[in-house]
């Protein structure tokens, strides 16, 4: 293949993309700000948490939707309409069971007008290039969730696209299966035998974006903006013994943990930078329970050294990296624990919350919400403002859904009931949907609040 090296294939010019919230009540930005370019010759990483709006990027290159501000470009030229030089492989596979693997795999070389006989052989060598040999007439259901995905890749590689997109394609697999496939990927590209010049793979697995890409672009949360990115300058194929691969993998937990933290090339952790956040409801809660919290800390307070490594952490927990790093996320924003290269480790609050009893634990934890969560004290203010003490649900859910999608508004009200619960700050009644003042809500330890009459 005759590659023009560092020539951009796909740029991405000062994206925006903002959907409506319902009820007119103005707009959620998905993605701000976003430039990121693809260029000849190079693997890149899209790693970001559920909902950064990694697939709503992907869809925007591959001119599936439009962006609300800013352009892509594709050879140069504004994209109008889908891309022509990109083929997606998707997570859920997305075939037509009414079809036989060689039919699915012919389906977009027929919508492209290919003649037969050439549809045909294409085809053939696609599936062959995956590993399905023989398999031509099986039907999906006659295939396991691993070959269904070498179909994804063969229906992709035969439209050889320039660039290859890949929306998390062996997430659902098992894990030996996602292993195997990841791994013959990667061969494929090192032998230079890829059909496509570059490669964009969209996931959340830290380990994955390191072992197959050259460059980790790391995208931020609420809204999706490109917090920076991490060059993987290692020898092909990636080696996970390599101590190298190990520190990139320990920076890129450390960057994931800290969202304020910024990323830099020297992999030199800098001084947060604080955004100004106008309303206490605009500063998304982690999606974490208290009990998980609590559980999380307990395990490390029994480490020797009292701390442990992250990507160790999510392998003996069996928790994907979306599952762990909200729990995480919570602890630190708690000020129970810390993150740095890629080690957990706890604060002395934290061991003290870990390892003290239930009440002085609840006492912390009170402290520590109102101390660093300033949603906390917002919502007692209101309850104390009220005379009955009480006040609807509704009201402070509709708080939320002013900064966010009405599910995640949802979540966001449901982990701050469980965490005020539990540091007994208030009440929740599921059944009136009504929030009650504790009734004999502690003074904070340490901590200056408002009186109450
Ligand atoms: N058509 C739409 N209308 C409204 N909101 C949308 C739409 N598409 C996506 N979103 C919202 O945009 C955010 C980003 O979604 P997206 O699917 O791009 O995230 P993601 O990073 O791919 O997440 P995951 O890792 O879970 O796949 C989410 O909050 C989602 O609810
Ligand atoms: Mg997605």
């Amino acid at each position: 293949m005759n590659l023009d090296r560092n020539s951009a294939l796909i740029q991405v010019e000062e994206v925006y993309k903002r959907f409506p919230l319902p009820e007119g009540k103005g707009e959620f930005t998905v993605l701000s700000n976003i430039s990121l370019e693809v260029r000849a010759g190079e693997v890149v990483a899209l790693l970001g948490r559920s909902g950064s709006g990694k697939s709503t990027l992907l869809r925007i290159m591959a001119g599936l939707i439009p962006p609300s501000q800013g352009q892509v470009l594709s050879n140069g030229k504004p994209l109008r309409g889908a891309n022509p030089d990109v083929a997606m492989v998707f997570q859920s596979f997305a075939l037509l069971p009414w079809l036989t693997v060689q039919e699915n795999v012919e389906l977009g070389l027929q919508a492209r007008g290919i003649p037969k006989k050439e549809r045909r052989q294409r085809a053939l060598k696609a599936i062959d290039l995956v590993g399905l040999d023989g398999f031509e007439s099986a039907y999906p259901k006659e295939l396991s969730g691993g070959m269904k995905q070498r179909v994804g890749f063969a229906r992709a590689f035969v439209l050889e696209p320039k660039v290859l997109f890949m929306d998390e394609p062996f997430s659902a697999l098992d894990v030996l299966t996602a292993e195997n496939l990841r791994g013959e990927i990667d061969d494929l590209w090192n032998a230079g035998s890829f059909p496509s010049q570059s490669i964009l793979i969209v996931t959340h697995n830290i380990e994955e974006a390191v072992f197959l890409a050259d460059r980790v672009v790391i995208l931020g949360s609420n809204p999706g903006r490109i917090r920076g990115e991490v060059k993987i300058d290692l020898p092909r194929p990636h080696d996970r013994l390599d101590p190298r691969f190990k520190s990139l993998v320990d920076y890129i937990y450390t960057i994931m943990t800290n969202p304020e933290i910024e990323v830099t090339t020297e992999m030199a952790v800098q001084p947060p930078v604080k955004e100004q956040v106008s309303s206490p409801y605009a500063y998304p809660l982690p999606y974490a329970r208290v009990g998980g919290i609590s559980g999380l800390l307990e395990l490390i307070v029994e480490q020797p050294e009292g701390q442990v490594d992250i990507a160790e952490l999510a392998e003996r927990l069996r928790l994907s990296v979306d599952d762990l790093l909200p729990i995480l996320d919570a602890a630190v924003l708690l000020g129970f624990a810390e993150v740095l290269q890629g080690e957990v480790h706890l604060t002395e609050i934290g061991r003290d919350f870990a390892t003290t009893t239930i009440l002085r634990s609840k006492d912390l934890f009170r402290q520590q919400l109102l101390e660093r969560v300033p949603v906390f004290k917002s919502i007692l203010q209101t309850l104390e403002e009220k005379r009955s003490h009480s006040m609807r649900g509704e009201f402070f859910l509709d708080l939320w859904d002013e900064h966010f999608p009405h599910a995640e508004a949802e979540r966001q009200f449901a982990t701050a009931i469980d965490w005020g619960r539990y540091a007994e700050l208030f009440e929740y009644d599921a059944l009136e949907e009504r929030l009650y003042l504790a009734e004999t809500t502690p003074e904070p330890v340490g901590v200056g609040q408002t009186p109450r009459e």
